[in-house]
């Protein structure tokens, strides 16, 4: 009935065809001279339009990412210390950590025969602490470090905390590892001064620093506190605590600050061994940084790090 479609002959029902037919004229219809549904003048028109297209965009794409890169500074965080999100009172990390399939858990807890776990995770830890990448780093005990120098790290400061001794865990010592966390160009006020202690100070780190004093130590140390939080775990925890560090302070030295990114910078550490655990109890420990501009809160893990220690005795 209905003639065969021309084009422009949009009032007539395209003539019905059968699959194969209609699809074969879909691809190439000779009398329209069209190319899938397209004429060949259709086709260059839609490929140039998308190639100025896609054009544009990329353009648009790499300006807004120059525009995004000119604000930033090389090798530094665009925004430092107290304009920042992390802000400018750093935290307490403790090594070593509880599996990672229990994240929430801040729970040390090991039977004396049985302490692999823990060595395993401390001897990987440590490992990045003494690093074989060539860069050759400075003593700090006795000098800061100059423009893009980095401070070393020697592992035997925090003997008897070592590999060779497992920490201490076998014998029911353990030993844990304090780092505080690195904040961009953020220096320490120090407690330098006996007299200008803070009132809150363990009375056994005030008289530390008294008597560091006394023999004209450095001073300039971010000071390390542990104790049991409440009077239980006081008694549980026994006041056999002792802190390992470069040059034997109970803290992290003033010369490792502040963190500048400089080259295979190294993070000081405080190796703590609690020697007087009473076995078969879970205690609850917190451990603090003292210098002026650090403040604590638990909650909001500022300046302080809370974990539990647990030790039992081969059953
Ligand atoms: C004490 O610490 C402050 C910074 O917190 C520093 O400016 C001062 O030089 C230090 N005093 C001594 C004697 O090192």
């Amino acid at each position: 009935m209905a003639d065969k479609s021309k084009p422009g002959d949009y009032f007539n029902r395209p003539e019905k065809l059968g699959a194969w037919v209609g699809f074969k004229q879909f691809l190439w219809n000779p009398e329209t001279k069209q190319f899938m549904g397209r004429t060949s003048s259709s086709w260059a028109k839609i490929l140039i339009f998308y190639i100025i297209f896609y054009v544009i965009l990329s353009a648009f794409f790499v300006a807004l990412f120059l525009i995004f890169t000119s604000t930033l500074k090389d090798g530094r965080p665009k925004y430092e210390l107290k304009e920042s999100l992390i802000g400018a009172n750093p935290g307490l990390g403790f090594r070593p950590m509880p599996p990672e399939s229990n994240v929430e858990s801040t729970l040390v807890w090991y039977e004396k025969q049985n302490t692999d776990y823990w060595v395993e995770e401390l001897d990987k830890f440590l490992k990045g602490f003494n690093p074989n990448d060539g860069i050759s780093r400075i003593d700090c005990k006795k000098k800061k470090p100059e423009h893009g120098e980095s401070c070393e790290i020697n592992l035997n400061a925090f003997s008897p905390c070592t590999s060779e001794r497992k920490f201490g865990y076998p014998e029911g010592r353990p030993c844990i590892f304090l780092k505080l966390n690195k904040i961009y160009n953020w220096l320490p006020e120090y407690y330098n001064k006996s007299s200008e202690l803070n009132q809150g100070m363990p009375e056994t780190l005030k008289s530390h620093i008294k008597s560091r004093e006394g023999s004209k130590k450095d001073l300039n140390v971010v000071w390390v506190s542990c104790e049991g939080e409440n009077p239980a775990d006081i008694e549980n925890l026994g006041n056999s605590i002792s802190y390992y560090s470069l040059g034997s302070e109970q803290g992290f030295l003033g010369n490792y600050f502040p963190f500048m990114n400089s080259d295979g910078y190294l993070q000081p550490l405080v190796a703590v061994q609690f020697s007087s655990v009473k076995t078969g109890v879970l205690i609850n420990i917190e451990c603090k940084a003292w210098s002026k501009n650090i403040a604590h809160d638990r909650s909001d893990r500022r300046g302080s790090v809370h974990f539990e220690l647990m030790v039992d005795e081969p059953k």
